[in-house]
């Protein structure tokens, strides 16, 4: 049985300030206990969020970081920096990242690979352009991100990383991709997985969905057999809505 994953994207969202004003109000709800739950914050806010989640059930995740360990890197971060504040998550080569800082899918594996060495779960996103979609190219551009991301990963690595599928066309539009489209891509991701591992690593590894989630459909797309979890924008902003996604 995969253990369901909630993951909050803040993106460029809530000075720390804000972060201690989310934090007073999200501890007072109780959070179902089966469920994986990451909040993925801004730079600023990881060491002061991990410090006060410390024993709660609720891991911290980064946004973005650098492959390289350290050097003249103006403006970046490193692995061991975030697991230093207590980072336990990444999520990589999210569209915004692909789209608006040159994310490739060759520093997608950088980094999935740098993160598992350190210790850090990496969250790949990968996922199409309405463009592409309308196209009849779904299934083509989700094979070449996930097989380039996950180049050279071996087996023992592989069920350590997340996938989330994430249909640009969705994010941040208030449109879902029907819970069927979005399970017959979770699916035929789980299908790569298998024929690149195996059947038996294929059932363990976690996909996630991601794109417009909110406390009304959360239900429907977590009821779907290839659909472990979601990684969520704009809900995870609002402690009641982020705590109903997780309880739900
Ligand atoms: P959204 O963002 O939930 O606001 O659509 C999802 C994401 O970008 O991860």
């Amino acid at each position: 049985m995969r253990k369901p994953i909630v993951v909050g994207n803040w993106k460029m969202n809530k000075t720390v300030e804000e972060s201690k004003k989310f934090l007073v109000e999200f501890l007072t709800f109780s959070l179902n206990k089966g469920v994986d739950v990451v909040i993925c914050a801004p730079y600023t806010s990881l060491g002061f969020l991990a410090e006060n989640l410390r024993n709660k059930n609720v891991f911290i995740g980064a946004q973005n970081f650098h492959y390289e360990s350290s050097g003249a890197f103006t403006g970046e971060i490193s692995a061991d920096m975030l697991a230093e504040q207590g980072v336990k998550y990444v999520i990589i080569g999210h569209s915004e990242r692909r789209q608006y800082f040159a994310e490739t899918d060759d520093t997608v594996n950088l980094k999935v690979k740098k993160a598992l060495d350190s210790a850090i779960t990496p969250i790949i996103c990968v996922g199409e352009t309405l463009e592409q979609r309308d196209n009849g190219e779904t299934n083509s551009v989700i094979y070449t991100q996930i097989t380039k991301g996950l180049k050279d990963i071996s087996s023992d690595d592989i069920t350590d990383i997340i996938i989330a599928y994430e249909p640009i066309w969705a994010i941040g539009t208030g449109k879902t991709a029907s819970s069927k489209q979005a399970n017959d891509v979770c699916s035929y991701i789980r299908k790569i997985i298998s024929d690149i591992f195996g059947v038996e690593i294929s059932n363990k590894i976690r996909i996630q969905y991601g794109g417009s989630v909110k406390p009304s459909n959360i239900k429907e797309i977590m009821e779907q057999s290839d659909i472990d979890g979601v990684l969520v924008g704009g809900a995870s902003l609002v402690a009641e809505d982020f705590t109903q996604l997780v309880n739900f």
